[in-house]
């Protein structure tokens, strides 16, 4: 089964066609982040203007370049949600014209499971796992027991982990998105620890995050050592990561599994990535990353998270829309 699968809920305007949920036929992405950089973030009107300059280029695009036509898809995929309204409206309008047109049938996919659908590309996923969702506009930590049978086992309680990472970008005077500034300059950082940022704590058996203390941290760290912004860069990356892990390894002790996914687009952190799968090593748990490419928003988790939610009976009507906000909790069928 061959599915479209159309992503506009942020900055990207992206679309790919991936077979069974599993192998990728063609994929194309157009981001407004270099213009949105002019603004140090995202500007939701903005981004919503340009979805509406680059989907149908996208779509047009991707089915030409692959030798495609409406014969080869059998259903349109979309992020319904959650993301910036506007952006959302985009996606999801293009994405019912052409079920419409087509005569195809229409899947409303969940933005951050299509972050986790992406590791469908890589292999199979296996089941149960945990999952640590880490993104611009959502960190959550996820037990993932089947396709469609999730429990959502914390989430942020303020700022995102990418967010963290933009907003401490946008302090040094680095460009959006923040993240891969950040670790470019906290790679050229010594390896000794010069300076150390706070981690929240929350109360006890909390598997919750915070991260808008770090950032505050953060700026004061700065202001006092405008000199060291290498080792500064270093600290925010460690204090990121170090939340992250942490509540990791505390979900472990409740949820031992074999198997442990990130997602999202601060996957495709090194430090992270690195810390994972160092902490996976000692556990004898198999940690398993995205490609980068596919830890930031595009079409192929979109088409691969429609794909399963297809398969368990799931279709979008042409009188729904956009939602927004939408609980990661709610795409489960057993109710976690
Ligand atoms: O998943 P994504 O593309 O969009 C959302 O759904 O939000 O994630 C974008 C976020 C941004 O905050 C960006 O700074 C962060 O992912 N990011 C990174 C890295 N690459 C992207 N954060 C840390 N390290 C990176 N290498
Ligand atoms: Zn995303």
């Amino acid at each position: 089964m061959r599915i479209l699968g159309i992503e506009s809920s942020c900055d990207d305007t992206a679309g790919a066609v991936v077979e069974d949920g599993r192998q990728l036929i063609v994929a194309e992405r157009l981001s407004s982040s270099s213009l949105q950089r002019r603004f140090g973030g995202i500007v939701p009107e903005v981004a919503a203007r340009e979805h509406t300059l680059a989907v149908l280029p996208v779509v047009a695009g991707l089915m030409e370049s692959a030798k495609l036509d409406q014969s080869d898809i059998d259903a349109v995929a979309v992020t319904q949600g959650p993301g910036l309204i506007g952006a959302l409206l985009v996606g999801v309008t293009f994405a019912k014209a052409l079920a419409l047109a087509w005569h195809k049938p229409l899947i409303g996919v969940h933005h951050l499971e299509a972050h986790m659908y992406v590791n469908a590309l890589v292999e199979p996923i296996q089941f149960p796992a945990l999952v640590l969702v880490v993104s611009g506009g959502h960190t959550s930590l996820v037990y993932w027991r089947d396709h469609g049978d999730l429990t959502v086992l914390g989430s942020t309680r303020d700022d995102a982990a990418g967010e963290a990472f933009d907003k401490g970008a946008r302090i040094l005077g680095l460009s959006y998105p923040g993240g891969p500034e950040i670790e470019k300059l906290a790679a050229t950082a010594p390896s000794e620890v010069l300076f150390s940022l706070p981690v929240a704590r929350l109360e006890a058996g909390s598997l919750d995050f915070s991260f808008s203390g770090v950032k505050t941290a953060f700026s004061a760290l700065v202001k006092a050592h405008s000199e060291a912004r290498a080792e500064c860069a270093k600290a925010l990356e460690d204090a990121i990561v170090e939340a992250l892990c942490r509540n990791l390894n505390m979900a472990y002790e409740h949820y031992p599994v074999h198997q442990v996914y990130l997602a999202g687009g601060v996957a495709a952190n090194t430090r992270l990535q690195e810390r994972v799968r160092e902490w996976g090593r000692c556990h004898g748990v198999a940690v398993h990353v995205p490609p980068r490419e596919y830890c930031t928003d595009n079409g192929a988790m979109v088409a691969a998270a429609g794909y399963y939610r297809y398969r368990l009976g799931y279709a979008m009507s042409m009188a729904d829309g956009p939602l927004t906000p939408w609980p990661l909790q709610n795409v489960s069928i057993k109710g976690g």
